[in-house]
């Protein structure tokens, strides 16, 4: 039986015999490409080589590419653990030409590996065509020998369905071309029909291979325009082509996904899960999302809150949150970077590097504190049994609690319930809006405080018991107290937050006791020695006298820290180097 990496290296090396220079794939991070998220297939790092742009030592190449569909146009994550095939990390086996070779060669070359060195039954394969392409229709018919009734003409069905249209476009616009598609027939016992009939989304037919016929470049007006030469762009999933030739029909039961889960399951089980079932789709899930977030980090993204950042976060507390769903009690996702290392570090060194783990143990310390209370919020508001579960609640949820609202959808998609989208998105421009109108300057005027000076622990510690409420404003009035919900200025008697000054901007962090928590936005001077928090009253209400625990967030802190201090050093360099005009 070939494993998943001799799948590999017999792609590539079969590539090699025919001329392909054997290329390192690119990371899953785009160097130089604003139109992608992430790398979502081969031909990505070629882009500009199709385009005439750039020219390479070679006419043609292979790789093995790591490839992230998780946002963007080819967008998996919602179906990963739901269907056999669909991953947001995966590795695609690819040739390319660049002017060299068309649509003969691409074509001879796919049915001689797949037949004679895969060893693949030819009536187990059928081939698409785009619907006008005769001449890929007649080498397939005519040349090959594959049958006319195993070969399907099918149209272009632009913005549907973009890989499976027979006309493959690598988003909006870029190079594009009609392509023809291998696929392998898993045999009658299971469900589906061949592409094109009502049934073609069963799992019976599978495709396993996309040829692309590079003809065009598609401008943002959504206009063609004829590539330099004619190329073409083949892509192979790995993990597909692996589930084929080891007999099974899903891609976690091919070796490298089995040895994933089962070192999963012990992860699991080492933090608190009992008895996990080794088929749960949880497994896959956490399986398929440490390979992503090993790979997105090896390539430099660090969890954040916006762009390629968010969406690694999104991977990564949905993986934890699945851990959680069988029982584990503390961290365990981070562990498994060891396990990815194991099965891939070979091909792909970039995962020995142990700040992978840290970012991700950081990621899950974080995570770990709100993960629970906000189940059980969401556990709650769904036992009213009804199947729409409210945007406020969702928001609150990612507002308050770290979820991702594709986290949040994960979990009501378990139990047949869906999410205000709409309303979702209203909560989130509601709080942008206040959070404009409100700005802290506004805050701040003219607010009246006649009480002691407040007590600055911050250089000492980042975290302090018993700080009493000594003044609460809200719209720039002083009030008593604020209910969950509101906006506010406190100032405490003593705290570890630095209010902005010299430069540098405020602390974030919250206050927290055991009915309520203040969500620390900014802190600024109401006077050169009293310190006003601008909090959101996420939990509970606050009134005058409270005691809270403060914390500042450690992370936020230590990089305006250093943003600072590098200020400083690049204004002392520039005064040295330019004069000391500099300011
Ligand atoms: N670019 C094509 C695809 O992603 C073939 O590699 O399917």
């Amino acid at each position: 039986m070939f494993t998943a990496s001799e799948i590999r290296s017999t792609f590539l090396k079969f590539m090699e015999s025919k001329g392909h220079t054997i290329v390192a794939s690119s990371p899953v991070v785009p160097g130089d490409d604003p139109t992608l998220l992430f790398t979502n297939a081969g031909m990505n790092q070629f882009k500009d080589v199709f385009l005439g742009f750039d020219k390479r030592p070679y006419k043609r190449a292979t790789t093995s590419q790591k490839c992230v569909r998780a946002g963007g146009k080819h967008n998996d994550l919602e179906n990963v653990g739901y269907t056999a095939r669909h991953h947001t990390f995966f590795e695609m086996l690819g040739n390319f030409s660049f002017g060299d070779y068309f649509k003969r060669d691409a074509i001879k070359n796919a049915w001689e590996l797949l037949t004679k060195h895969f060893m693949l039954p030819e009536e187990k394969l059928w081939v698409t065509v785009y619907a006008e392409d005769d001449e890929a229709y007649d080498i397939w018919n005519k040349e090959v020998g594959v049958p006319a009734e195993r070969i399907v003409r099918i149209g272009d069905n632009k913005g549907a369905r973009y890989a499976s249209d027979n006309f493959w476009m690598m988003g909006d616009t870029g190079p594009c071309g009609p392509c023809s598609e291998i696929f392998y027939d898993h045999g009658e016992e299971v469900a589906g029909g061949p592409p094109g009939s009502p049934d073609e989304d069963g799992d019976r037919y599978i495709e396993i291979w996309n040829l692309v016929f590079m003809q065009y470049n598609r401008d943002d007006k959504g206009e063609m325009h004829l590539l330099p030469k004619p190329s073409v762009d083949t892509g192979m999933g790995l993990e597909r082509i692996s589930a084929v030739l080891q007999h099974v029909h899903s891609n976690y039961e091919i070796d490298l996904f089995q040895n994933l889960m089962k070192a999963v399951k012990e992860a699991v089980e080492a933090a608190g899960a009992e008895n996990v079932d080794p088929n749960s789709p949880s497994l896959k899930v956490i399986a398929d999302h440490i390979r992503a977030c090993s790979f997105i980090i090896a390539d430099g993204i660090l969890p954040g809150n916006e762009g390629r950042s968010y969406v690694l976060r999104r991977i990564a507390r949905r993986g934890m949150r699945h851990g959680f769903k069988l029982g584990a009690r503390s961290l365990f996702f981070n562990t498994l970077v060891k396990a990815v290392a194991k099965e891939m570090g070979q091909q792909y060194p970039e995962l020995s590097n142990p700040r992978i783990q840290e970012v991700l143990r950081q990621e899950e310390v974080r995570f770990s504190q709100t993960l629970a209370k906000g189940l059980e919020i969401l556990n709650e508001a769904l036992a009213n049994g009804e199947k729409l579960l409210s945007g406020d609640v969702a928001f609150k949820l990612h507002d308050t609690y770290g979820f991702p609202v594709d986290l949040t959808a994960d979990v009501c998609r378990e139990r047949g319930v869906a999410v205000d989208i709409e309303g979702f998105d209203a909560a989130m421009a509601k709080q942008r809006e206040l959070a404009r109108s409100q700005g802290k300057f506004k805050m701040a005027q003219g607010l009246d405080y006649a009480g002691a000076p407040t007590n600055f622990l911050g250089y000492e510690t980042l975290t302090v018991h018993g700080c009493k409420v000594e003044a609460i404003y809200k719209d720039g009035e002083i009030v008593d107290e604020a209910e969950s919900g509101d906006e506010v200025v406190v100032v405490f008697d003593k705290t570890p937050f630095y209010a902005e000054s010299g430069g540098q901007v405020g602390d974030q962090g919250q206050f927290k006791n055991k009915t309520t928590i203040l969500k620390v936005d900014d802190t600024f001077k109401i006077k050169a020695d009293v310190f006003g928090h601008m909090c959101y009253v996420a939990e509970g209400s606050v009134k005058l006298g409270d005691l809270f625990t403060a914390t500042v967030n450690e992370d936020i802190r230590a990089a305006t820290a250093r943003n600072h201090s590098v200020t400083h050093l690049m204004h002392k360099a520039l005064r040295e180097v330019l004069g000391s005009h500099v300011q």
